[in-house]
């Protein structure tokens, strides 16, 4: 730096100008960074010590043939060297050389043909060629500048640069630093020196890891979950069986949902079983012949349909362990949160995957009501920055009343679905041991759906997939929503 600077002021007071700081760049230092050249002048043009204009300019540069031609020759002078006193056809001579080989090699008398093979007919050469790429390309004669080009020796790039001229302040300028390093820092000469401070100056962008999009809004996601006191769930396995991801939850057997064309199957292991039989059986009651009120779904329930594997559909299979689990420990009143994977065998496009992320929560409560539902989620959406929200009646095999969530999107100005809710079934919460006069509420939304809408995207690729932009991951901001 200090020889840039001291390199800088000696040229200005000799020329005035400095008329390429590309090219001044490398005269001064070839293992130089061009970007570190330019923060190094435009630390002096803030001061106005400097100023500079920027120019676009088109410059002529060797192409990579053209570097080639620089260690190997041009291609006639290839053919001429290879040349033995046995000769070579021009079939063989097209093929290794190209076809203007031959012809600039004979033009320039170096070869001619005999008895059909290419033989030497100069005692030795000079390769123009190679002589007028090693040189400065600017000082060649255009019309052979344009000739290697259509040879694509030569090739057009374009190139910017800053002229450096005096500024206002050029015959004032101190020996202002603009750079406080270890070694000032280290000796105390820091004290001494007379420096300022750009504080309008932007940073380098550091070479570094991003976090996906969907991970910051799921960050965002679980903060507002735990400011609100909820606990969260370990969802980290994707494989359930249907037991957990659909009987428990009072979901029929012969459910559409149950069939291949919605849910993934695992081959291997095909089967599981890990919940208890006097539970299973409890479960089996309900569906086949009902209890607690209720007439049931009326069917034959089958264990091994209970036990087949799948890739879960949704994180409900995990609030159905949980909620079974605190039943099983002596009730206490819970609220719960996850935020994770889950799969489904739909039909891709611009806003289905296989798989997404499901946004959970539960809330477990001696008699809480519809009312403390719509509460808690009116709560948790204001907190996302969304307070207009609607409440629709629906319809869940595990829930009821149900309710899908809509909220108002001030952008889109219309509403848009943002989830759906509901009260667990008593159904489904008296097998598990439940105590009746226990309410559990639920919701489920998608994390895609408000992060897509939230970065104005109208493809679910854009944020999930490999064919994300890294770029797109890079720039994005950190935080989405303005939280209250
Ligand atoms: N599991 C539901 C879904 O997949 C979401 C939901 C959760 C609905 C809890 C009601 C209660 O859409």
């Amino acid at each position: 730096k200090e020889i840039f600077n001291s390199k800088l002021f000696e040229k200005l007071d000799k020329d005035n100008s400095i008329e390429n700081s590309r090219e001044w760049g490398i005269e001064i230092d070839p293992t130089s960074n061009y970007n570190d050249i330019v923060g190094f002048l435009k630390s002096w043009e803030s001061l106005n010590t400097i100023q500079l204009e920027y120019i676009d300019s088109i410059q002529n540069c060797l192409s990579e043939v053209g570097k080639d031609v620089l260690i190997n020759g041009s291609p006639e002078a290839k053919l001429y060297n290879i040349l033995t006193a046995e000769g070579m056809s021009p079939a063989d001579a097209n093929k290794q050389f190209g076809a203007t080989a031959f012809g600039s090699a004979k033009n320039k008398g170096w070869i001619e043909v005999k008895q059909g093979k290419i033989v030497k007919k100069a005692e030795s050469i000079i390769d123009t060629v190679k002589q007028d790429l090693s040189g400065d390309l600017s000082k060649l004669d255009n019309k052979i500048l344009d000739q290697y080009k259509k040879s694509r020796f030569v090739e057009e790039k374009k190139m910017s640069y800053y002229r450096v001229s005096k500024g206002e302040q050029y015959n004032k300028r101190s020996k202002e630093l603009s750079d406080l390093t270890v070694e000032m820092l280290k000796d105390d000469s820091w004290e001494k020196e007379n420096y300022k401070v750009n504080i309008n100056a932007m940073g380098v962008v550091p070479e570094q890891g991003y976090r996906h999009p969907l991970n910051k809004v799921k960050n965002e996601f679980k903060q507002i979950f735990l400011d609100m006191g909820f606990e969260e769930m370990p969802t980290f396995n994707f494989v359930e069986n249907g037991f957990w991801n659909f009987d428990a939850l009072f979901q029929p057997q012969q459910h559409p949902a149950r069939e291949l064309q919605d849910t993934f199957f695992i081959k291997d292991p095909k089967t599981s079983h890990d919940f208890s039989d006097e539970y299973a059986e409890r479960v089996k009651q309900v569906h086949s012949v009902g209890g607690y009120g209720s007439l049931g779904w009326v069917y034959d329930w089958k264990l091994e349909e209970a036990e087949k594997n799948i890739l879960r559909t949704h994180t409900t299979a995990v609030s159905a362990r949980m909620l079974y689990k605190l039943a099983q420990n002596g009730f206490k009143p819970k609220k719960y949160f996850s935020i994770d994977r889950v799969f489904r065998n739909e039909t891709l496009d611009a806003t289905h995957l296989a798989e997404f992320h499901q946004v959970e929560g539960v809330i477990a409560d001696v008699d809480i009501s519809l009312g403390h539902l719509i509460g808690v989620i009116s709560e948790f959406f204001k907190r996302l920055g969304i307070d207009n929200i609607r409440f629709k009646p629906a319809f869940n095999p595990y829930t009821e009343p149900s309710m899908e969530i809509f909220g108002y999107h001030p952008m889109l100005k219309r509403w848009v679905e943002l989830g759906n809710s509901g009260i667990f079934r008593p159904e489904l919460l008296l097998p598990m041991g439940i105590p009746d006069n226990v309410r559990v509420a639920a919701w489920g939304l998608s994390l895609e759906r408000p992060t897509m809408i939230k970065y104005g995207l109208d493809n679910i690729r854009a944020i999930f997939g490999n064919s994300i932009n890294v770029n797109f991951i890079k720039n994005n901001p950190i935080c989405m929503f303005e939280s209250k």
